[in-house]
């Protein structure tokens, strides 16, 4: 059947249209806890498999886990927008920012994903999937403590920008009057800071993260900590380093830190409230942890959170919880995609 160049013209037209507004209506909708229920039985439970199972081969892979949920939902709301590689029509997304650098467990996801779109094709979007991937590590990496349920229906976005990473998220040389305002900014308060700074309990940092730290004074960095960095950054080009010294090898503490030792852990990254306790002792890798202690109502909750875990345990939940509800920006469309790190049309 032959169709005049006009018909088709007005096909795509047609088609483009149903798509814009099945995803902006869509875009309008509640997230709820359960979203999925109906219409994909099962899948937190498959997400949670594949996070248990990835975590016992790579504990490690929980922490990137959990700061990519702060990555993703700090810049255009939870959209999957830290997801996507570059592309031709978008050449430097937000993976590319230098305040980026070191995230990780983007193959965990892609995993899941093709896993999620074996058993209900279409239907769960790569954001919702970070956001119950995170949480369920948050939960491993805790031993339980920390859960909370997730409102789903989250779209994918089709935007991702460097530059916009680069102005909205944190810098690990920022002060802490930068850190409030940046905080400030997505509708989190002094409180909220400290509470989900907390997450450097686990991980690791590169060195270029806080090169400065290694010359500043004492006042703001414990000496033997500082030269344990030192020696740990003069180790090869840029090497990761824990972000929790209780992570890190036992004979390298017991050098430099021998009254530390008692606190070196067999089991890495795990996600409690040793942050104060570390950033009380000065004993933290980024610049922006120490500067917590020089705001007066910061330093009021980091006093608060060394003395209460349980009670960081719950409001660190909360936080997150409070962080995976960011929404898009107003107006935006959104899709499902089929893989995470590309987009299915370009309809922008
Ligand atoms: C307060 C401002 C924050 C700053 C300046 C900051 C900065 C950083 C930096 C520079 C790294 C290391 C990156 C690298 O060199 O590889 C890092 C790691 C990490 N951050 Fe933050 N962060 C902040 C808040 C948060 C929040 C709110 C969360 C989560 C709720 C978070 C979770 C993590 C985790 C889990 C890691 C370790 C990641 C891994 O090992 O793969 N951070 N952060």
């Amino acid at each position: 059947m032959k169709v005049s160049a006009a018909v088709l013209c007005a096909l795509v037209v047609v088609q483009a249209a149903v798509l814009l507004s099945a995803a902006s209506s869509a875009q309008a909708s509640e997230l709820k806890v359960g979203y999925y229920g109906k219409k994909c039985r099962g899948v937190e439970n498959v997400i949670k498999w594949h996070v248990i199972k990835a975590l016992r081969a790579h504990r490690r892979t929980g922490a990137a886990l959990v700061r990519l949920l702060f990555h993703d939902c700090f810049v255009r709301g939870c959209d999957g927008s830290v997801l996507l590689d570059k592309s031709y029509d978008n050449p430097h997304p937000e993976k590319e920012a230098p305040v980026n650098i070191g995230l990780a467990a983007f193959d965990l996801l892609e995993e899941i994903k093709a896993a999620v779109e074996d058993r209900c094709p279409g239907v769960v979007s790569c954001s919702d999937i970070l956001i119950y991937a995170a949480r369920d590590a948050a939960s491993i990496l805790s031993n339980g403590n920390v859960h909370f349920d997730v409102p789903a229906g989250r779209l994918d976005g089709y935007v991702s920008k460097a530059e916009e990473a680069q102005a909205e998220l944190p810098d690990s040389v920022d002060d802490v009057k930068k850190l409030i305002e940046t905080f400030a900014k997505k509708n989190f308060t002094v409180e909220e800071l400290v509470i989900l700074t907390g997450a450097h309990s686990i991980g690791q940092g590169h060195c270029s993260s806080f090169k400065g730290r290694l010359s500043e004074p004492s006042s703001q960095i414990t000496p033997a900590y500082r030269d344990l960095l030192n020696y740990k950054c003069s180790q090869g080009y840029n090497p990761a380093v824990d972000n929790n010294v209780r992570d890190e090898y036992y004979d390298t503490v017991y050098k430099y830190m021998p009254g530390f030792t008692s606190r070196v852990r067999k089991i890495p990254d795990f996600l409690d409230n040793s942050f104060y306790h570390n950033t009380l002792a000065k004993i933290v890798t980024f610049h922006s942890d120490w500067t917590l202690l020089t705001d007066k109502e910061a330093l009021g909750h980091v006093h608060e959170y060394a003395d209460n875990g349980t009670l960081w345990d719950e409001d660190f939940a909360d936080s997150l919880l409070k962080l995976s509800k960011l929404p898009m920006p107003a107006g935006s469309k959104g899709e499902i995609r089929k893989k995470c790190n590309i987009v299915n049309h370009r309809l922008y």
